[in-house]
């Protein structure tokens, strides 16, 4: 199975946030390129931020430009998200629906079996895992234990060295978080965005990783920044890969470049 993966969309009125970040534009230019390629992904993973404020209207940009991806998708809500705007735009997804305060789901379609997770908090950038979050992820776990498995989550369950951004990160149920995944072996990969780059870290006994933003990225300051920046980095998606020896994960750069080139 070819998963693939993007994050933090922002999409927002052209414009509206900073007159610098063409959302839309940026991430038309994604979808080409996750069109274009050869094997196409059996799936692609849009893990939150898909707006910049949560409007209705927001969502109502990004539907029409989602349904010109050529694979199926998911979608998580990040903080910047409205669980309700996001439920009604996209109500065929059925996974999204229901009554529960959180929207968190497991898939079983697939030979990866898909877990997600709702880290926001209404109104606050910070993620939290609360007793009811984690309980579901125990149960949801438990029910298959052996089948190769990722997690999808906004805020990744680590501290990353951006100050600022860690200090919007995961601020509650970490550590209950890392106890509860550690026992199980098949938990390949857990899958976050909100950091706007690629970063990598052991979290229980698999791996956790972040995701670059289809337009904006977060800058690379690990000093004591006196703020938040961001720059225009070339944007990227990954590839989770899934073979004989488990899941491999390709970082990749959206844009044009030259070549290739036979050698
Ligand atoms: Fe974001």
């Amino acid at each position: 199975m070819l998963l693939a993966q993007i994050s933090d969309l922002h999409i927002q009125r052209e414009g509206a946030h900073s007159a610098l970040i063409q959302a839309e534009t940026h991430l038309l230019r994604c979808i080409e390129t996750l069109n274009r390629l050869r094997p196409r992904p059996d799936l692609l993973a849009i893990t939150g931020d898909l707006t910049e404020s949560g409007r209705k209207e927001e969502y109502l940009i990004l539907k029409p430009m989602l349904q010109k991806l050529k694979m199926p998708f998911l979608l998580i809500p990040g903080n910047h998200d409205s669980r309700e705007n996001l439920r009604e735009t996209f109500r065929e997804h059925a996974y999204l629906q229901g009554d529960a305060p959180f929207i968190q789901y497991a898939i079983d379609t697939w030979p990866l079996r898909i877990v997600a997770l709702d880290t926001t908090v209404p109104m606050r950038s910070h993620g939290e895992l609360c007793s009811a979050r984690l309980a579901w992820l125990a149960r949801t776990l438990a029910q298959q234990p052996e089948r190769p498995t990722v997690v999808l989550m906004h805020h990744p369950p680590f501290a990353t060295g951006i100050r600022l951004m860690d200090e919007l990160g995961l601020l509650e149920g970490r550590e209950a978080f890392a106890d509860i995944i550690a026992p199980y072996g098949n938990i390949e990969r857990i899958l976050c965005g909100h950091l706007h780059r690629t970063i990598v870290c052991r979290v229980g006994n698999t791996v956790a990783s972040t995701c670059p933003g289809t337009a904006h990225q977060i800058a690379l300051d690990l000093g004591a920044p006196d703020d938040l920046y961001f720059n225009f980095e070339p944007p990227g998606y990954q590839l989770h890969s899934q073979g004989a020896h488990g899941l491999v994960t390709h970082h990749a750069v959206i844009g044009d470049f030259p070549g290739p080139y036979a050698f």
